[in-house]
């Protein structure tokens, strides 16, 4: 614990030095002990309604996306969970103090959809709130938790994103565990996505309460809201691990508020950072550009790879500090790095192959995973690429010796072990 303590107050004093990633990876394994519902394994991925529709959804939405992942290949790459946010509750609680769906936009009820995403192999989610109303002024849950955990539970939902708008002014800390052993207590595994806008720094607590803990206020569809979201979630990086994620809020990609190379980087960044991959965009009407990027099945192995170690920022360089260096660990001995410029000018950015943890004179392979080849001719030294602005060059690192696929397996194993146990001695008090 003290040693997370010291070596974020490092990170945070040292943010324009360079930073040994060999010590990074050793400290990464101090995160903490996930949400033990058997969920989260990896970083969620899917969809979700509110960056592109709001509250203009209705079950003939969701059915369509329901529809498009699977005729586009998204479900197949792995965007399982279809995600409904707020806006699906009618405006009231019946009689009897259940939540109901919307009878004008959700006639066929909730229940309904879940069977049909699962009749396709997906998994549906709902959204609610820790407060007396959601954002939208729909029925919140709090005071609520057991009932509300029931029903969804009944409707066959798969995941719960919950909001923390209306509350009662007291801590998240004390509001988030309630639906946490509510859902805990149904007899269904429901992946719970806590909406706390970061309050009161919930990587530090939130480890037994959530599969994912927002680190930060909502995304916007801009650059300078990515960037800005992007630094606020950064130092929080020893905290994710298996079971238990950082979660910068979901992707803009395909909305239109910025350049392809600024939705690459958006995108690049949130695989390196092992965020959820939440599809914010319409599925239904992607353009080729947003394809390519959602559908980067390289970049999406980067998120999900097995070790769980959340990349960040090793390096800025350049006038400004503008070019930065991204990286971290990934199983079988391999290195994720991003080179990015947030600079309005294209430039050449390089990483020293010891900053980046690897000895001095070693011979690496690099795959360049935007553009899908192998560098030609082994990386000695350092790495480095000519990136245009804001855009970002990116690439897995490894020793250019064979690796046996077994020793592979027994790493990785041994690692996420190791996760565990660090986590199992880290039990939180919430
Ligand atoms: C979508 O919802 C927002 C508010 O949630 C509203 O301002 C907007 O007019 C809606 N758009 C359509 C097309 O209904
Ligand atoms: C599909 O996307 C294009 C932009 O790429 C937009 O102009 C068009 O209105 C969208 N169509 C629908 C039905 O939303
Ligand atoms: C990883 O590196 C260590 C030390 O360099 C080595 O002992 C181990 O076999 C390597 N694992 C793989 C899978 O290459």
């Amino acid at each position: 614990m003290a040693s997370v303590r010291v070596l974020l107050l490092l990170l945070a004093a040292a943010s324009a030095v360079q930073l040994s990633i060999g010590a990074a990876a050793e400290a990464a394994a101090v995160p903490t002990l996930g949400l033990d519902n058997g969920l989260g394994g990896r970083p969620p991925m899917g969809w979700n309604s509110w960056n592109h529709f709001a509250c203009n959804i209705s079950e003939d939405l969701i059915r369509d996306t329901i529809d498009s992942l699977v005729e586009t290949g998204l479900a197949e790459i792995g965007y399982n969970y279809v995600n409904i946010d707020d806006c699906w509750q009618a405006k009231a609680r019946d009689s009897k103090g259940n939540l109901v769906a919307d009878p004008e936009t959700f006639p066929s009820g909730i229940k309904a959809l879940s069977d049909y995403a699962h009749s396709k192999g997906l998994k549906l989610g709902v959204y609610s709130d820790a407060g007396y109303y959601t954002c939208q002024r729909r029925p919140g849950s709090l005071g609520f938790e057991m009932q509300d955990a029931v029903k969804f539970a009944e409707w066959e939902v798969d995941y719960l994103k919950y909001d923390n708008c209306f509350n009662d002014l007291s801590k998240p800390e004390l509001r988030y565990p309630v639906m946490r052993d509510a859902l805990l207590s149904v007899d269904r595994a429901i992946f719970f996505s806590m909406c706390e806008w970061g309050v009161d720094q919930p990587a530090t607590w939130a480890s037994k309460v959530g599969n994912s803990w927002r680190t930060t206020g909502d995304i916007r569809d801009s650059w300078y809201s990515m960037v800005a979201i992007t630094d606020q979630n950064e130092p929080w990086w020893p905290y994710a691990g298996p079971g238990g994620w950082n979660d910068p809020d979901m992707l803009e990609v395909g909305n239109g508020g910025m350049t392809t190379a600024e939705y690459r980087a958006h995108f690049s960044l949130w695989a390196l950072m092992k965020s959820p991959l939440l599809i914010g965009c319409d599925i239904t009407n992607m353009t080729e550009d947003t394809k390519s990027i959602l559908m980067n099945k390289e970049v999406i192995d980067i998120n999900q790879d097995s070790l769980g170690v959340q990349g960040h920022r090793v390096l800025k360089s350049g006038s400004g500090g503008l070019l930065e260096v991204w990286a971290g660990p990934l199983s079988g001995n391999r290195t994720v790095v991003a080179l990015w410029n947030r600079g309005v000018w294209g430039a050449t950015i390089s990483a020293d192959l010891e900053l980046l943890g690897f000895e001095a004179g070693s011979e690496l392979t690099a795959r360049d995973v935007w553009k899908h080849e192998d560098v030609s001719k082994p990386v000695t030294g350092s790495i480095s690429a000519d990136v245009p602005s804001h855009d970002v060059a990116m690439y897995i690192l490894r020793e250019a010796v064979k690796v046996d696929a077994n020793a592979e397996n027994a790493e990785s194993f041994a690692r996420f072990e190791d996760v565990r146990k660090v986590r199992a001695g880290r039990a939180s008090s919430v």
